[in-house]
């Protein structure tokens, strides 16, 4: 997808973070990663950033942040509402990150980005080499697995789960209004290990939520409780493996 697709729709982008939905998305994948976080100041890289949502958390925790974006209009967006004196803002294609320094980072976060782009192996890779020994990566991304479920249960079309679930290509409509990728969580594990990353833990995120019809999930009232369902759900494999997204903390080889 090109950047520009992100810059002409920066509006639902907002939207969406506030939405319920998309604020147990962050909530989650937070606190999925925060366990795994160094307790010293670290230095860490936000790649596909977005708005910074995550990053201001972790410069708050007295990290050295930079949010990295391919999108002019995300990068300028999120300038206004970052503390400059707080994170690096740096203008960077996942695609083409080969230049990153070697060995200069603790923390990586790629959050939602990998299906944006075209060479997933290529882009784990490039994240490996920036990473230094012993660093971390929080990689989160649409689960393929969960397709069929939302097919079969939302939809009432198990023709469709059927399908999806045997050529295991299903794609989600975005909320850019575009198809995107979904990826399998056993295959990023296989990516992953074959760049020189341990796997340390696999969260699913929103194991349930998109499952419920909408009435139930999209109103205020029931955002603290499904929390707190999600979050028990989140570490156990049998519900992890069907999240809407999948998030897998994953440490460069020593
Ligand atoms: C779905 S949003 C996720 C934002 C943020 N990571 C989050 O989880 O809230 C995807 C972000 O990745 C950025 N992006 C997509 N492809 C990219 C690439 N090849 N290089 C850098 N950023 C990219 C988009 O501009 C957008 O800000």
């Amino acid at each position: 997808m090109k950047s520009e697709q992100f810059d002409s729709t920066i509006e639902q982008w907002l939207t969406y973070q506030s939405s319920v939905r998309g604020r147990l998305r962050l909530a989650l994948l937070e606190r999925g990663l925060l366990p795994h976080i160094p307790k010293s100041p670290c230095d860490v890289l936000d790649v596909g950033g977005g708005l910074g949502e995550l990053a201001s958390v972790l410069a708050g925790m007295g990290h050295r942040v930079t949010l990295a974006d391919y999108s002019k209009d995300m990068l300028d967006r999120a300038r206004i509402r970052l503390d400059p004196s707080l994170i690096r803002l740096q203008h960077l294609d996942l695609a083409a990150a080969n230049n990153l320094p070697a060995d200069s980072l603790d923390v990586i976060i790629c959050h939602n980005v990998l299906e944006y782009v075209p060479d997933v192996w290529a882009a784990l890779h490039h994240l490996q080499m920036a990473l230094r020994p012993g660093g971390l990566l929080s990689v989160a991304f649409g689960n393929a697995r969960h397709m069929p479920l939302q097919a079969a249960i939302l939809h009432g079309d198990p023709s469709r789960a059927r399908r999806e679930l045997m050529t295991g290509n299903a794609e989600s409509r975005n909320i850019f209004g575009t198809q995107t990728k979904v990826l399998d969580p056993d295959t990023v594990l296989l990516l992953l290990h074959s760049c020189g990353f341990n796997s340390l833990q696999t969260n699913g995120i929103r194991c349930v939520s998109d499952l419920m019809s909408r009435s139930h999930t999209d109103i205020d009232a029931n955002y603290a409780a499904l929390l707190e369902l999600e979050s028990d759900l989140m570490t156990i494999p049998a519900y992890s493996f069907i999240g809407r997204f999948v998030q897998i903390i994953a440490q460069r080889h020593m």
